[in-house]
């Protein structure tokens, strides 16, 4: 392991953000740029958000619905650190994309609106991160607003999502009487017109913490602070790090406050690239040999190159512009001729990229999500998962003749992970799979304006679909011959079993004791 290797995967901090639509993720992410310079002024993310939604027809449908469907990484640098922020899709029916986004982070910030709490889409999010042990640093944002009791919230988060808390810093104040927050460990105070300085004071009972406030105010907030002292746990780093901790911030994103405090908590605390789990392999964020993974393939970033960009997660070693890497899933070598770092409005190429970093690869379907890319070694991460669809249908054309371009098209689409694509064994038309309905208007909405194929949807009889697998293959043939019309193959020509209902799944598991049926496929 070289010096330079070690302190570049030590720079390193990959995070997501993750909350409920509203709660203040996008303002967030500006004030973050902003601050990492990536930007120079707030209002650019949000500015960029409408003009990529006035870039391709498809994504008229989440301007209409008023959504953002584009998943996207932003690379910015502040103090001594290089963050990788991975932007995910707010609105659960693309939710399937954000579990991959989120495999490839080693933290999250957990935003929630201080007047609503946890609400259902962060408490979704927060199980996946859970199933990782992904360290969470929570983010009370709109203290500006009528805002619920900081020990309410407190409590909501250690219940709701079984999570224990340590308040960092607590608020001076609420709404519109909102001036700072008191930094609970080490008696200081961050106040509302001067984000930049933390100045120490006596205790919150010093002018410069409860004086800040009206006179009828300031009992309480000693109260607050004081009880919050003594009574809340502390701030405990092993606990942050397994997942069973998060230390918690308040402020206002869109005020610019408490950004500071978040990001300078993620350089401290966050974890630096972890180590990535291969088969029987751990490979460490210092190997010196590359490896990467897959995680989200986007096409149509750019409409006059109608280029497909595959974005992965370096997981050790050095990834160099130029250099070759072997696709395992092939075996085949792959030229890294022109690998990208994304900023907040440019790609830049990226001459080299180390652990936590995530670059775009351009290509032309050569690379599917769950591919690993190594220099050469044979071998294949875990944990993108590949979730059951919800929602099954049959494609139907309205030109018969198309049929190939059809399945052409169909192909390159679930590539992307736009939708699952699951050919019956009968010979049948296939079926496409989606966890939300929104991911088939965007189906329709591509396939009529990037290949001309205007669609419409019909119910399949089946509405539920599971892997299958077993100790011996023999059993599987067994269960593949015996139940032929309602066997279909995945993109990698994995066998699912498809039925009407759960009942009809049951009934069949309790006959075929020796059949595994999987409602998650992780890539391999
Ligand atoms: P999201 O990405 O999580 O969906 O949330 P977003 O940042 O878009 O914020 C949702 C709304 O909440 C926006 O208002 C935003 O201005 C507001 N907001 C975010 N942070 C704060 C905060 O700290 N304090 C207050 N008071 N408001 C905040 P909007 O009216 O829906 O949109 P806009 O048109 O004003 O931007």
């Amino acid at each position: 392991m070289t010096d330079h290797l070690a302190k570049a995967v030590a720079r390193r901090r990959t995070f997501a953000i993750i909350s409920h639509p509203d709660a203040g993720k996008t303002t967030l992410t500006e004030k973050l740029l902003l601050f990492g310079g990536a930007i120079q002024l707030a209002g650019e993310v949000k500015a960029k958000k409408d003009r990529m939604q006035t870039r391709s027809d498809w994504m008229k449908i989440e301007r209409d619905r008023g959504i953002s469907v584009v998943t996207s990484v932003m690379t910015f640098e502040y103090g001594d650190h290089v963050f990788n922020l991975l932007d995910t899709p707010g609105h659960e029916d693309f939710a399937d994309d954000t579990y991959r986004t989120l495999t490839a982070v080693d933290a999250a910030i957990m935003v929630i609106d201080a007047a609503k709490g946890i609400e259902p889409r962060t408490l979704k999010l927060f199980e996946v991160c859970r199933l990782r042990d992904i360290p969470i640093v929570t983010f009370v944002n709109k203290l500006d607003r009528e805002s619920r009791d900081p020990f309410e919230i407190l409590d909501e988060v250690e219940e709701k999502l079984a999570l224990d808390t340590a308040p960092m810093t607590w608020p001076i104040g609420r709404g519109r009487t909102f001036a700072g927050t008191y930094h609970l460990a080490d008696n200081a105070v961050r106040r509302m017109d001067s984000e930049e300085e933390v100045t120490k004071v006596n205790g919150p009972e010093a002018d410069s913490a409860a004086g800040l406030l009206p006179e009828n105010d300031r009992e309480a907030f000693i109260e607050e602070t004081s009880l919050a002292m003594e009574a809340c746990r502390p701030f405990d780093l092993e606990a942050f790090r397994e997942g069973h901790l998060t230390p918690v911030y308040f402020g206002s994103a869109l005020r610019n406050y408490g950004v500071r405090d978040l990001i300078n908590a993620l350089g401290k605390y966050a974890p630096q690239p972890r180590a990535q789990k291969a088969g029987a392999r751990m490979v460490k964020a210092t190997d010196p040999k590359m490896t990467a993974f897959v995680f989200k393939i986007q096409a149509n970033m750019d409409p006059n190159h109608r280029d497909r960009i595959a974005f992965v997660r370096v997981c050790s070693g050095r990834l160099q512009r130029g250099m070759k890497a072997r696709l395992s899933r092939t075996g085949k070598m792959l030229g890294l001729s022109a690998p990208q770092f994304f900023f907040a409005h440019q790609r830049q190429l990226a001459d080299d990229a180390y652990a936590g970093d995530v670059v775009g690869i351009p290509n032309h379907g050569t690379l599917r999500i769950g591919d690993t890319l190594t220099e050469g070694e044979d071998i294949v991460f875990e944990g993108v998962p590949n979730f059951a669809p919800e929602i099954l249908r049959r494609v139907r054309l309205e030109d018969a003749m198309k049929a190939k371009k059809l399945k052409e098209a169909l192909q390159q689409m679930a590539e992307e992970g736009v939708v699952q694509l699951f050919s019956p064994e009968d010979g049948s038309p296939a079926i496409v799979g989606v966890i939300g309905a929104l991911q088939l208007d965007v189906l329709k909405e591509r396939l009529r304006a990037e290949y001309g194929l205007p669609v419409t949807f019909e119910a399949a009889r089946f509405n539920v679909c599971r892997w299958i697998s077993a100790d011996s293959d023999a059993d599987v043939e067994k269960f593949v011959n015996a139940k032929r019309g309602d066997i279909a193959r995945d993109l990698d020509g994995d066998a699912v079993f498809l039925a009407s209902d759960g009942f009809s799944l049951n009934y069949e598991a309790e006959r075929w004791p020796a059949i595994r049926f999987a409602h998650v496929k992780e890539y391999h």
